[in-house]
């Protein structure tokens, strides 16, 4: 399966990656964690990247959709993906559908997590975040089994560099500028399934599951 997940910073695309691409066997594509794997190894493109990210601005298209086309060729991806954080503008979007075209497939389906403006906040600012898998925690709301430490790798948490509220607010207006006329266009595909995102991190995963299996 192709799955695209849609949704503000913080809705909580990384925590419901984890459960849909163990159900779907496919892997986990984030964009997000690409750059900063590429920020924190000081790589070229960590080295264009690093001052969009830590402001909470977009890293240029062509740059992005170069990455994502390149990681879309290798071998893993043959049973399908699940896209975390991309497309995130028109451009990309459109490129994306040209690029699977050219490949003879389609995306299967768009999940567009939705949660309240008043919540994001509070979940980015409280997020901590696995140096090693990636997997995301909450101090509050989905506190790790152990303090700082991963329940699933046992890898150090940290609190990411645009976590801060300045970076926050940015990434908002910039998901509701460019990111969200996405709905409108992947909804002219009959592709969207949206979630309601403010409830408990099971229910959403239930809510996803059952969703997708219609
Ligand atoms: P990216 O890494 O994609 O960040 P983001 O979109 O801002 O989204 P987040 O990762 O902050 O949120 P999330 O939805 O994954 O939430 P999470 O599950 O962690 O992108 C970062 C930057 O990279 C961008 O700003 C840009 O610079 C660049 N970039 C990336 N892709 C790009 C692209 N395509 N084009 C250009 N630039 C790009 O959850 C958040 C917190 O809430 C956690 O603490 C979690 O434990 C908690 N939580 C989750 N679900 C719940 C729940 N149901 N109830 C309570 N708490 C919850
Ligand atoms: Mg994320
Ligand atoms: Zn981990």
């Amino acid at each position: 399966m192709r799955f695209i997940l849609l949704g503000a910073p913080g809705a909580g695309k990384g925590t419901q990656a984890v459960e849909i691409k163990q159900k779907y066997n496919i892997p986990h594509i984030s964009t997000g964690d690409i750059f900063r794997s590429n920020i924190k190894n000081q790589t070229e493109l960590g080295k264009k990247a690093e001052g969009y990210l830590n402001s909470g601005e977009l890293v240029p298209d062509e740059l992005t959709i170069e990455l994502v086309k390149d990681r879309l060729k290798q071998e893993d991806v043959k049973n399908g993906f699940l896209l975390d954080g991309f497309p995130r503008t028109i451009p990309q979007a459109e490129a994306l559908d040209e690029f699977l075209k050219e490949l003879g497939i389609k995306s299967d389906r768009v999940i567009n997590i939705d949660v309240d403006k008043k919540v994001l906040i509070e979940r980015i600012t409280g997020r901590r975040v696995c140096k090693n898998c990636k997997a995301s925690f909450h101090i509050a709301f989905n506190p790790p089994k152990v303090d700082s430490v991963c329940d699933y790798c046992g890898g150090e948490l940290v609190t990411r560099a645009d976590d801060n509220e300045e970076a926050v607010r940015n990434r908002i207006g910039v998901y509701e500028s460019q990111t969200a006329p996405l709905i409108d266009y992947y909804n002219k595909q009959s592709l969207v399934l949206t979630i309601d995102g403010n409830k408990s991190p099971k229910e959403v995963t239930e809510e996803i599951l059952k969703g997708l299996d219609k």
